[in-house]
């Protein structure tokens, strides 16, 4: 009794995941809208961040910045701790203060993203501190189709990252679907069709969200 009283008092964490152009970013906005109409305090986030180990991450990614793939994957364990633990914007401090964290990529984006090229068990063993520190609620899962995503980052983007190439999107499509189904005994997953209307996939993700965010459910 007293454990669910501590538990009602924090704040709901929910990560989105998905394939770059699966429209996470337009869907963080879109359940951020509609947390602030409904006035729950909530703060949105992502990764890889904005610190100093987030810059050396975007700059492997542009291809400015040459790494063994095991370094790449411990970059984006400290990006993680750090987004979690540091002082001034920490979310594990803000989900304690009773704040709803929604935030855009968490851990299995690396098992998706890394295990292209390293073993998915060195992956979850590196990711160890931060699964015990911080586990979402809830993993929204946007499924979608590797053309589809394709055609949306062409459209819009100036220049592509390391990952953004068709058969590698749809190798980390694939590799989302092994990790979701090695960790199913411990992770809350909820997969949603990407391949729709902004409006339509927004009320599904406000579906799966509502669950955990209001007590009563939606
Ligand atoms: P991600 O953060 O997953 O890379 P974005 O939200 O940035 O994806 O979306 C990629 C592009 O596709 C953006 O230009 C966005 O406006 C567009 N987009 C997002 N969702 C949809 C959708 N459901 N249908 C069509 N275009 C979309
Ligand atoms: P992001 O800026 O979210 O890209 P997008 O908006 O296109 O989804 O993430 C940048 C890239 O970093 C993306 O290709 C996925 C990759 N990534 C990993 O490889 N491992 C990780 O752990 C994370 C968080 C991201």
């Amino acid at each position: 009794m007293e454990k669910r009283m501590d538990t009602a008092k924090k704040g709901t964490f929910i990560a989105l995941e998905g394939i770059d152009g699966s429209g996470k970013s337009t869907q963080v906005r879109l359940l951020a809208d509609r947390l602030r109409k409904m006035q729950i305090p909530f703060y949105t986030t992502m990764e890889p961040t904005d610190s100093p180990i987030g810059s050396m991450i975007r700059q492997v990614l542009t291809g400015r910045m040459q790494a063994d793939p095991k370094v790449i994957a411990a970059l984006f364990v400290a990006d993680r701790l750090d987004h979690l633990l540091n002082e001034v914007n920490g979310i594990a401090a803000k989900v304690e203060q009773g704040i709803c964290v929604i935030m855009d990529r968490y851990y299995f984006s690396s098992y998706a993203y890394q295990s292209v090229d390293v073993p998915l068990d060195w992956l979850i063993q590196a990711n160890a501190l931060s699964t015990g520190i911080l586990r979402p609620a809830v993993h929204i899962f946007i499924d979608i189709d590797p053309d589809v995503a394709m055609e949306r980052i062409v459209k819009n983007r100036f220049a592509k990252e390391l990952f953004e190439e068709r058969d590698r999107l749809a190798q980390v499509q694939k590799n989302y679907q092994e990790a979701f189904e090695r960790l199913k005994s411990t992770e809350q997953v909820t997969v949603i069709d990407g391949n729709r209307s902004q409006e339509a996939v927004a009320q599904d993700v406000w579906n799966a969200a509502a669950r955990y965010l209001l007590p009563s459910g939606a």
